[in-house]
């Protein structure tokens, strides 16, 4: 028996799972939640890495205690993307860790965008814009705004590679991750001196080299396999950003199958051979974790916007998901605008919500929670189109995450997209992808020549009882108020600027 443990560090919590490769099944997980550090300025979200190991043990252990410990193989770390760990010469985090989601550093994009040339010569140079949500900004603030943390920094990683370092003392990147940090040029995979330099020279020697990601990270460090009862022999394989894990996880690893998770972020993604590159850059021309590519597209407010709107009425998720049958398709014209914190895409930093259309007929909090649903649904269909001019097929979409697991909400998915839409046995997909690439990494060591698609055959099951069929006159609908939702969002661009000059 082989088995291999699974990590998610996410934006909330930390999963394990426990995933067995001769049944081809999960079985036994473990979570523990960690939390953002707050009372920060608005548009700063951070969290300490310390939080994060401390909940990656809890959960470990947790998934640990249903299994044989000996028979495990191999680790996999997937991680929240973009978040910026810096540590100092000896490996101590210098301070917490800029997020994916924190909206602070718009000065910052701007600095190195001109440094470069402008949007069109970045997209050039990376094939990504420098945006807020990505680490190269993140490193720049570091400097202007905490010049002794700067002076003290000598690594820089990722979420996900600061678990595998405290893992296995390695200091590693891989293709995935690291081309969410616009700092790597997507087409040759190699760090970008450009970009670099406009942050500062010193930079390149605080990154690692990028590495292919089907490559092993290392072993466990013998103070973590004691802690956790593991062989030293026990691998930790490249890992990646949680999209990443997620493709593996939900069996997109060949062209022609596309994702949709519905977390505190919500990403479509697409496995491609060659990279995808957006000229206006509102798709994201990531790599994938197993050595391809994965155009993504990222709104920010998903379960960040859900669960506000669940907690101010307070519904359980029975309630929610009754909630959204009994208000009518439209919500009586409530319109939500769901850039609680800011909006990656479309790029709308400054960004906040807005509700449009009140009256005294819609003013209840059924139809104001399914506004919330069709606006959060809407802000990831404007990405989808996106993605399909670009040429990414979508005929049919898998779906992970917490927000999947309504099936009302599901039903607006299906209807919005307008795209059959089918869920995973295992839905853990992040998790899961996580397992399977130690899977692969482990098996490749005496079997070279095998591929990530044999691994996740069987072990990326679609649960056909939630597949749902879009509903061609509800699509119709949803069409039209989605060309309002996207002209209300334009519309209101100077607005939110506007805004937050007045109540900064
Ligand atoms: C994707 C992104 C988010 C985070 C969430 O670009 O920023 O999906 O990875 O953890």
């Amino acid at each position: 028996m082989a088995l291999f443990l699974g990590i998610d560090s996410g934006t909330q919590s930390v999963k394990a799972v426990v995933y067995d490769t001769d049944t081809q099944r999960v079985m036994a997980t473990g979570q523990a939640s960690h939390r953002m550090i707050e009372h920060l300025p608005a548009g700063h979200m951070e969290q300490d890495p310390a939080s994060w190991t401390t909940a990656m043990d809890a959960a470990i252990l947790q998934a640990l205690d249903h299994v044989d410990r000996s028979a495990i193989r191999g680790i996999g770390v997937s991680g929240q993307q973009h978040g910026f760990v810096p540590l100092d010469d000896r490996g101590a985090v210098i301070r917490p860790a800029k997020l994916w989601c924190d909206t602070s550093t718009v000065e910052e994009c701007r600095l190195i965008s001109e440094a470069l040339g402008g949007d069109a010569a970045v997209i050039d140079t990376i094939g990504n814009r420098i945006l807020p949500g990505y680490t190269a900004p993140k490193i720049l603030w570091l400097k202007r705004h905490e010049p002794d943390h700067f002076a003290r920094l000598r690594h820089v990683l990722l979420p996900h590679d600061f678990l595998n370092f405290y893992l296995t003392g390695e200091y590693f990147m891989e293709f995935g991750d690291a081309s969410g940090s616009a700092m790597m040029d997507v087409r040759s995979r190699t760090w970008s001196t450009r970009v670099l330099d406009a942050i500062d020279p010193l930079v390149a020697g605080y990154l690692p080299a990028i590495s292919e990601s089907d490559k092993i990270c290392g072993t466990l460090r013998p103070p973590i396999a004691r802690r956790y009862g593991l062989s030293e022999r026990v691998i930790v394989s490249a890992g990646g950003g949680d999209n990443m894990m997620g493709a593996i996880g939900t069996g997109n690893v060949t062209s022609g199958v596309a994702t949709a998770s519905f977390g505190t972020s919500g990403t479509i993604y697409a496995f491609n051979d060659v990279p995808v590159i957006d000229p206006q850059a509102e798709i994201a021309a990531f790599c994938d974790s197993t050595n391809g590519y994965l155009p993504l597209m990222c709104t920010m407010n998903v379960t960040a916007v859900s669960e506000p709107f669940r907690h101010l009425f307070s519904k359980d998720h029975d309630a929610l998901n009754a909630a959204i049958e009994t208000a009518p398709r439209g919500a009586g014209g409530l319109v939500l605008l769901p850039y609680f914190d800011g909006e990656r895409t479309p790029s709308i930093p400054m960004g906040s919500g807005v509700l449009m259309g009140l009256n005294a007929n819609n003013m209840n909090p059924d139809y104001m929670i399914r506004a919330a649903i069709e606006g959060i649904t809407m802000g990831m269909n404007f990405g989808l189109r996106r993605l399909n001019e670009l040429g990414v097929t979508t005929r049919e979409i898998r779906l992970t995450g917490g927000g999947a697991r309504s099936p009302a909400w599901r039903r607006i998915i299906a209807d919005v997209f307008g795209v059959p839409v089918v869920c995973m046995v295992e839905d853990e997909g992040a998790a899961l992808g996580a397992a399977l690439q130690a899977a692969w990494c482990w098996q490749r060591q005496s079997d070279a020549g095998l591929t990530i698609d044999a691994i996740v055959q069987g072990a990326t099951a679609l649960d056909e009882s939630t597949r749902l069929e879009p509903d061609p006159a509800s699509t119709a609908r949803y069409n039209e108020i989605q060309s309002f939702h996207t002209s209300l969002s334009k519309v209101m661009e100077p607005v939110f600027e506007a805004h937050s000059r007045a109540f900064r």
